[in-house]
């Protein structure tokens, strides 16, 4: 992909095996880039550590990168607290010298209730995951770029579910919905700048997150999660649940130079499920 080699991408939420974000930071190592893997890291984040990238998993997903010959920082970075935030760009730039792309990938999808039993900390802990730590990262982000006077490029991972209302996931599908909202209004703010916000509506992917949300449902359906998983391929118009890989090709192409003049826009990566 044009314009792509030597840049630093910074990914967040990238610090677990099989993850999207491991994958979107493959594909840009293929591209030649300087990555940055960042997560949660520890355990003592409140979430669930089955849920969390823990700081061996992330060193692991930094030494996967590092043998395909890519140059990796790794930083631990709760993206809800703008402390931490600020110190990840300040590392990032101590490391490289700049920030050009930035992924925001880090979410929580496994609070998953009927409304009438939502608990307002469900609420809140998805919104300041998927919301508000893509807002902190990208004021942070947005603030080096406008200083290297380079531009720069912002891809959010939204979801089908920013397109669509799911069964008991309220909170999932107003941050993602939101997540559109940011990305338009940062894609407007940020032009003067030369910075490019996009996001990429991936619909279910089998990662942990992806294989949690169809534990949930199938047992709602009575149904084995293989069994739930061939449903969705099923009635997918290309016949299959979507890769990593797919949603790490259309992030490449929002970061590079062929996509220049495309900003304000939410792609879904869904194989035709999703198509408004
Ligand atoms: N898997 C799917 O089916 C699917 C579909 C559409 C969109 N998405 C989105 O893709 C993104 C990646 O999800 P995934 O499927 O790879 O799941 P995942 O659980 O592997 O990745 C999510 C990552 O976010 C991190 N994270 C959570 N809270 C954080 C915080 N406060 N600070 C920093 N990091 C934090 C987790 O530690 C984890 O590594 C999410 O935004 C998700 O909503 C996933």
């Amino acid at each position: 992909m044009k314009g792509l080699a030597g840049k630093v991408v910074v990914c967040t939420g990238s610090g677990r095996s099989g993850g999207l974000g491991e994958g979107i930071l493959q594909r840009f190592a293929e591209e030649r880039c300087r990555l940055v893997v960042t997560d949660l890291g520890r355990a003592d984040s409140g979430l669930g550590e089955d849920h969390i990238g823990t700081t061996g998993e992330m060193e692991a997903v930094a030494a996967g990168l590092r043998g395909s010959g890519a140059e990796v920082l790794c930083v631990p970075c709760d993206i809800r607290k703008p402390a931490q935030v600020e110190a990840l760009f300040d590392a990032v730039i101590d490391a490289f010298g700049s920030v050009d792309v930035l992924v925001n990938n880090a979410g929580v999808g496994y609070v998953m209730k009927p409304l009438a039993e939502l608990a307002v900390e469900d609420w809140q802990l998805v919104l300041d995951v998927n919301l508000t730590g893509a807002f902190l990262c990208t004021q942070a982000a947005a603030a080096r770029m406008r200083e290297s006077g380079n531009g720069g490029r912002i891809v959010n991972i939204a979801s089908q579910a920013a397109k669509s209302g799911f069964r008991h996931m309220a909170p999932y599908v107003a941050s993602k919905h939101g997540l559109i909202g940011l990305t338009r209004t940062a894609a407007i703010d940020l032009a003067a700048d030369g910075i490019t916000v996009n996001a990429v509506c991936p619909n279910h992917v089998t990662t942990g997150l992806g294989a949690k949300q169809s534990e949930y449902f199938a047992s709602l359906r009575g149904l084995t999660p293989e069994d739930y998983r061939r449903g969705i391929a099923e009635r997918i118009p290309l016949g299959r649940v979507g890769l990593p890989g797919d949603t790490a090709a259309a992030a490449a192409f929002l970061a590079s130079d062929d996509a220049a003049f495309i900003t304000g826009e939410a792609l879904n990566v869904s194989g035709g499920e999703e198509m408004h």
